[in-house]
């Protein structure tokens, strides 16, 4: 009884065999009942007698070889059509290698899909699930730069410039951090400038066109801000009346504002006034446009000092004869006169107080006149210091001519 059931458990399963072919699997070839294996291209169980253990496709772009031993299993599809990808371990998607991006070849004559090699500069991390974006290199080799969002390029960081490493090992290119006080933009193109860092972090400074420093602009004075945070430089407006040019070094002068808008006026050496020259008075200039001050000459026969100590100088105080005259202190229009009520100024280059014309002698200190005026008649001309007083040559006959008359009648 038992021997008779297993010959009719044999027989049953040869016929079933025999009845199918070679194989029931039409994607499994082999040469007997017990050695039926996948095709390539496909994947499953080796021993092929039930619908669960049929072999499946391998999926899109990932292939098998055709099985010999044991049999294929789920995770054989390991071979893809792109010689450029790698299927995932589970071999459900051929993704591209690190350092390209794309879709894998799907078919062995694909001409529509391939895995592309990134752009210099960028890579890509092995794909572990086909990519939807067109291009995934969003790795870069330079640890200071970032992709761009559609991985075309690797450009330096905000605050770095030049050019991002191309390659692993690359030593010519890096990003380079900005000179102190300067910054960048995160670079959104490759940079053709050797330095790039043309923003400064202070607002009142400008990078010189190298990027090299970020140096205040005219009217500023001082050291530009060196960071975002920077509490203890910055550029500081010129005191009133003075300017500076657009720095293009950094400074070490505490106060570089040397330039005056009047240009009757000089910037005292620590540039904090700008005050009027000798020979000057009011108030210099305070803006390029101001039209209420100015620095005046100075009235004929005084002068004064250059200013040295604000911006203002209120009067000519110097007269240029200060033995004989006096000043009358006016901030409008300050003015020497002689003290000698018979004496005025000579003209000439150093003017001095001389007795008027009609007089003679030296002027005194004093509003008590030492001029002496000739006799009637007589005439002198003005800075006579000597009697030259004479009669005039016209008056003389005239008068002779009156005496004459005068005996007669
Ligand atoms: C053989 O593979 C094809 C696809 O190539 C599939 O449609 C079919 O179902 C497979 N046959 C079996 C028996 O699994
Ligand atoms: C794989 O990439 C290389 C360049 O890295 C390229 O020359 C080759 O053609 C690529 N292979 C395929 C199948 O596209
Ligand atoms: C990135 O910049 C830092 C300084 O900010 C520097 O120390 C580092 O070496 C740079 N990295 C590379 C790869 O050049
Ligand atoms: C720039 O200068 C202006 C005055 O001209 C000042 O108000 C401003 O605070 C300055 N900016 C910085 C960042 O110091
Ligand atoms: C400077 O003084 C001269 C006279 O000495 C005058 O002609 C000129 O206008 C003055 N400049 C300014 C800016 O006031
Ligand atoms: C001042 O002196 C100059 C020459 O020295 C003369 O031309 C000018 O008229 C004088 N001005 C006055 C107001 O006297
Ligand atoms: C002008 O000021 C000076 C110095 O303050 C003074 O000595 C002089 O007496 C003043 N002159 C006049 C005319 O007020
Ligand atoms: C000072 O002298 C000038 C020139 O003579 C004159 O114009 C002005 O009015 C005088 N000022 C005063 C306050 O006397
Ligand atoms: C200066 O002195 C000259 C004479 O030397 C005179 O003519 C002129 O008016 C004087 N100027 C003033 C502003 O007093």
């Amino acid at each position: 009884m038992r021997a008779t059931s297993l010959i009719l458990v044999s027989l049953a399963v040869i016929a079933t065999v025999n009845a199918g072919g070679v194989c029931t699997d039409p994607n499994a070839t082999g040469a007997s009942l017990s050695a039926c294996y996948c095709n390539a291209g496909y994947y499953g169980t080796s021993t092929d007698i039930t619908a669960a253990g049929s072999c499946q496709k391998c999926p899109a772009g990932t292939n098998s070889q055709a099985a010999s031993a044991s049999g294929t299993t789920q995770s054989s599809c390991n071979l893809c059509f792109d010689s450029n990808a790698t299927a995932k371990s589970d071999g459900s998607i051929c993704g591209c290698n690190a350092g390209y991006y794309g879709t894998a070849k799907q078919t062995s004559t694909d001409t529509t899909n391939s895995c592309k090699t990134c752009p210099p500069g960028t890579n890509s991390a092995l794909q572990t699930a086909i990519s939807t974006q067109a291009n995934a290199c969003t790795l870069c080799f330079d640890t200071n730069a970032t992709a761009k969002s559609d991985g075309s390029i690797c450009g330096c960081n905000a605050g770095y410039y030049g050019t991002a490493k191309q390659t692993s090992t690359d030593t010519t290119n890096s990003c380079k951090t900005c000179p102190p006080g300067t910054n960048s933009a995160l670079q959104t193109a490759i940079s053709t400038q050797a330095n790039a860092c043309t923003l400064c972090f202070d607002s009142n400074a400008t990078a010189k066109s190298d990027g090299s420093i970020c140096g205040c602009n005219a009217g500023y004075y001082g050291t530009a801000k060196q960071t975002s945070t920077d509490t203890t430089n910055s550029c500081k407006t010129c005191p009133p009346g003075t300017n500076s040019a657009l720095q293009t070094a950094i400074s070490t002068q505490a106060n570089a504002c040397t330039l005056c808008f009047d240009s009757n006026a000089t910037a005292k050496s620590d540039g904090s006034i700008c005050g009027c020259n000798a020979g000057y008075y009011g108030t210099a200039k305070q803006t390029s446009t101001d039209t209420t001050n100015s620095c005046q000459k100075c009235p004929n026969n005084s002068s004064s000092v250059q200013a040295n100590a604000a911006n203002t100088i209120a009067v000519c105080s110097i007269c240029l004869d200060p033995t004989h005259a006096t000043n009358n202190n006016s901030s409008s229009a300050p003015s020497c006169s002689c003290t000698d009520p018979n004496a005025q100024f000579s003209t000439g280059a150093t003017p001095a107080c001389q007795c008027k014309a009609n007089f003679y002698g030296n002027p005194s200190t004093t509003a008590t006149s030492t001029c002496t005026a000739c006799n009637s008649g007589q005439t002198a001309p003005a800075g006579s210091t000597t009697n030259v007083c004479t009669s005039s040559l016209v008056l003389i006959p005239l008068i002779s001519l009156l005496f004459s008359l005068a005996i007669i009648f």
